[in-house]
């Protein structure tokens, strides 16, 4: 292969999975190495260099933050090698988003990063992996992706990382964008972008520490009781994001007892257990000090209140920013 030379770190998932059989439903991820990967990719034709690394082959409900760390550190590498020119990173879908997010805050968005999965194994009849690759290939090696921060590409549409989310549990195009819907559309013989890059030049908007500090999701419900609250606080948590109704809302006694964690110093993040829609400030969030997740779901919302209190950012003001900040 020529071409731009891409850098592709594989995790796993079911971009990597085989079910033994074509019409099987039940199949294990992480089976198919990045060599084996790499070697069906250049019976494509792309026109790129590819390079592979194999750092796990799991299923992606076990990423946290000890992969992220080695991400970390081999995306920084990509990036001060002169040689590469954008890095892909095969994942699981289910937290997909999520290590999207941690790469977008933490590093600078000078060479494409692009996340990349399937929602069928590889050996499946429709299997989406192999298009989705090819796609992640053409969007690594344009040089419009710079400056747009981390991307996910799934089923030709290319979403940025504070955007996505995993909307359905099956189905090729399981994957949303909100508020704004995909930033671009790709297709193994084609690029259109929907808008110019909004982030050119940014430096990493956090600084990354793999110990993240304990942040705790609690899903309201109606009926749910205040102990819910003081429970995670007794049990360790650093901060605290309510998957409330609605636009954030919950049960008065949990936003009393929310109300007193934020007080005795674990800071309160207020999103939505509903998929879409924005969660503003309400006027008592001044009074009770909590911070409106806004665009940004539980638990993209829970990795930002991480990085905001391992970066020493305690402030509900400041925290606040962070949160309306695209
Ligand atoms: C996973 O997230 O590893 C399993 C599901 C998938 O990749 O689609």
């Amino acid at each position: 292969m020529t071409g731009r030379h891409i850098k592709v770190f594989a995790t796993g998932g079911t971009i990597a999975g085989k079910a033994g059989s074509a019409t099987s439903r039940d199949y294990i991820p992480g089976q198919i190495g990045v060599d084996e990967l790499l070697g069906e990719a250049a019976r494509l034709g792309l026109q790129a260099t590819l390079v592979g690394t194999q750092f796990a082959s799991i299923g992606s409900e076990d990423i946290g933050p000890a992969l992220w760390h080695i991400l970390h550190d081999a995306i920084s590498g990509a990036m001060a090698d002169d040689a590469c020119q954008g890095i892909i990173i095969t994942h699981g879908t289910d937290t997909a988003e999520e290590t999207a997010f941690l790469l977008d805050q933490t590093l600078p968005t000078a060479k494409p990063v692009i996340l990349v999965g399937a929602m069928r194994p590889a050996d499946a009849v429709g299997s989406d992996g192999m298009r989705n690759f090819a796609n992640a290939v053409g969007v690594a090696g344009d040089e419009q992706a710079a400056g747009r921060g981390v991307l996910l590409v799934m089923s030709d549409h290319i979403f940025a990382a504070r955007d996505v989310r995993k909307a359905r549990t099956e189905g090729v195009d399981a994957f949303r964008g909100f508020p704004r819907g995909p930033v671009g559309h790709v297709t193994p013989a084609s690029l259109e972008w929907f808008g110019p890059a909004w982030r050119m030049g940014e430096a990493a908007r956090f600084a990354f520490y793999p110990d993240m500090p304990r942040v705790s999701i609690l899903y309201a419900y109606a009926g749910m009781p205040g102990d819910d609250v003081r429970d995670a606080v007794l049990s360790g948590a650093k901060g605290l994001v309510l998957a409330g109704l609605g636009q954030g809302n919950a049960p008065a006694a949990v936003r009393e007892a929310l109300a007193q964690a934020a007080a005795s110093g674990v800071p309160v993040v207020r999103a939505s257990r509903v998929d879409q829609g924005l969660v503003d400030r309400e006027p008592d969030d001044d009074e009770n000090g909590f911070v409106a997740a806004r665009a940004l779901g539980p638990a993209k919302s829970r990795i930002l209140l991480q990085l905001l209190l391992a970066n020493g950012i305690t402030d509900p003001i400041r925290q606040q920013e962070a949160f309306d900040r695209r």
